[in-house]
């Protein structure tokens, strides 16, 4: 990995020469193939992200402190913005931090870029600490948890259930069967909703009214291609008093609550393997400060 140095260096000169310029400079643009080979010694490391095959972005991840990791040089092409570069990139790595057992990840954001520290805070990051010259930012990453058949992803779903109140968002991402729809089979047994949850096919949200708890909203944003196409299907009437759970809801969803709970399912590299692993993040003040995820997992491993 040191010997990446220099595309990595490459790649981040590109990424903050077109920013902004900042006083004083971001120090990113004093860094040298010497210094990035500096932190690409273990146990630091880079994340390179390629979209067809070529490199547009990367970041660095050191550790300073047992239990903490930090994100610097997070760097897109300025040709590959928008593409959500940014975010796959830092998923991807947060996932691959908390399967390690990270509990925190921090970044320092510039204090002269408050928009920056805006796009992190959609994230779920919030201030933490002051720096010179900026704010550290910090988010709990989730532990991962392991859900080795159907069965198990539906009883997860009862579990998460319990957690649920009138008003909450969930949104639900992964990959085509990854098992957003049998989570929320779970979801409806444990709200004790009427009507079976199905994969709707043409119908995009449905609604299972509840009996002594809130109603479930069943949305399968799949097929929308845009905000306004979501926006027709008039989920806020219901919002404010249902559960509202929206599969592939990343980026349409959120615009309906200022909390929302992410339920992300990774699927297994290994086609023999149908373990899941499922990552929750509470974004917002409906889930800040909430051990939710660490009361569910404790749970969780005497299944
Ligand atoms: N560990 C597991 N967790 C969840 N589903 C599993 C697991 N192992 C196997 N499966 C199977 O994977 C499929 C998941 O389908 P499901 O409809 O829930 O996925 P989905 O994420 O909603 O897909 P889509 O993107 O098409 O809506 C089901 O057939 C289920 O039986
Ligand atoms: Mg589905």
């Amino acid at each position: 990995m040191p010997d990446d140095a220099e595309m990595l260096l490459d790649l981040i000169q590109q990424a903050f020469y077109a920013r902004m310029p900042i006083d004083p400079p971001a120090e990113a643009l004093s860094d040298t193939e010497v210094l990035i080979r500096a932190r690409l010694e273990p146990p630091g490391f880079g994340v390179v992200a390629s979209v067809n095959g070529d490199d547009v972005g990367c970041l660095l991840v050191s550790y300073p402190e047992p239990g903490t990791a930090m994100l610097h040089r997070v760097s897109v092409l300025p040709g590959a913005r928008r593409l959500g570069v940014a975010t796959a990139m830092i998923r991807d790595t947060a996932y691959l931090l908390a399967d390690q057992g990270i509990r925190k990840l921090q970044l320092l954001a510039r204090s002269e870029l408050p928009l920056v520290q805006r796009w992190w805070e959609s994230y779920g990051f919030t201030p933490y600490d002051t720096a010179p010259h900026g704010v550290i930012m910090r988010i709990d990453l989730p532990h991962p948890i392991h859900v080795p058949t159907a069965k198990a992803m539906e009883l997860l779903g009862v579990r998460l259930a319990r957690l649920l109140r009138p008003g909450d968002l969930v949104v639900l991402s992964g990959q085509l069967g990854a098992g957003k729809t049998t989570l929320t089979q779970g979801l409806g047994l444990g709200l004790g909703v009427q009507g079976q949850v199905i994969s709707p096919t043409f119908v995009l949200s449905r609604i299972h009214p509840g009996q002594d708890g809130p109603d479930l909203v069943h949305v399968d944003a799949y097929r929308i291609a845009s905000p306004t196409e979501f926006d027709d299907l008039d989920l806020e009437a219901t919002a404010a008093t249902a559960v509202t759970v929206v599969e592939w809801g990343a980026g349409l969803a959120e615009q309906l609550s200022d909390s929302r709970l992410e339920v992300d399912i990774l699927m297994s590299s290994d086609p023999d393997d149908q373990t899941r692993t499922v990552y929750l993040n509470g974004v917002g003040e409906r889930w800040q400060g909430s051990d939710f995820g660490e009361a569910l997992f404790q749970e969780w491993g005497n299944v």
